[in-house]
């Protein structure tokens, strides 16, 4: 039977953030930002690991005490320069390590997305666990969506019909993901889905919601606060 890993890219700066901390530390809650994705993810039964890939100049992680996810809880010093580089770098550490097979489940998930609950965690896994290729969440596009030429005067409306914003987890099988990853080095690749694009595959899109927001810019940090202590109060 083949299992279920998250894998969490966390070695990136946080350039948009402003911030000389990586975002994935930034206090969140009273704990680092990336501890709320390694919490919900570790908390589901579903999954057998938690891989998360930190740059291996990293000296932030080990100022905190990640005990309470015993060893469900794995990280590997190998990030690279660009995101689609760290989770390929995960991966290729992981199977080296011999921690999954090549026939298990992937699902990576951005350290700046705090917001994730259990329930879109599951929705995702019991949606895609027997699909051929994988998928992600995603929610469909609310807002009008306006091109602009290079004075910021708009040429035209596009139309958001069939347009969704993805998210993570992004779900695929490890020998899938590798191929697709390995193979996307020359394409332009912000997330997971679209080197398994690349590759001629139609990922599926499992609607999300809205909490499941990146953390990029400052006012996002407020954002995600704001939802974690409701969640914290009800
Ligand atoms: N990431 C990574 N390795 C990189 C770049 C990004 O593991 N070389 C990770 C980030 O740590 C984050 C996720 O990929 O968890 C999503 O990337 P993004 O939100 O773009 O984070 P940053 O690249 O850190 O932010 P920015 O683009 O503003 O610099
Ligand atoms: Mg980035």
């Amino acid at each position: 039977m083949s299992k279920f890993f998250a894998l969490i890219p966390a070695a990136g700066s946080g350039a948009r953030m402003g911030n000389e901390l990586p975002k994935q530390y930034l206090s969140l809650n009273n704990r680092p930002m990336i501890y709320h994705a390694i919490y919900t993810l570790c908390q589901s039964q579903a999954i057998a690991g938690v891989f998360v890939v930190l740059a291996p100049s990293d000296n932030e992680w080990f100022k905190y005490d990640w005990s309470e996810f015993s060893e469900k809880l794995v990280m590997l010093s190998c990030g690279g320069l660009t995101r689609a580089d760290s989770v390929l770098n995960g991966l290729t550490t992981a199977k080296q390590k011999d921690l999954v097979e090549t026939d298990d489940w992937i699902l990576v998930h951005d350290a700046a997305r705090p917001c994730l609950t259990s329930i879109q965690l599951n929705k995702l896994i019991n949606e895609l666990a027997t699909d051929d290729v994988g998928g992600l969440l995603a929610v469909p596009v609310a807002d009008t969506l306006k091109r602009s030429n290079i004075d910021n005067r708009v040429t035209h409306t596009e139309s958001r019909e069939n347009l969704w914003q993805a998210q993570t987890p992004q779900m695929f099988r490890f020998d899938l993901l590798t191929q697709a990853l390995r193979s996307a080095t020359s394409i332009n690749v912000t997330d997971d889905a679209s080197a398994v694009e690349a590759l001629g595959f139609q990922p599926k899109l499992v609607t999300g919601d809205a909490y499941n927001f990146k953390v990029t810019y400052p006012q996002d940090l407020a954002l995600a606060e704001l939802i974690l202590q409701k969640r914290n109060n009800s």
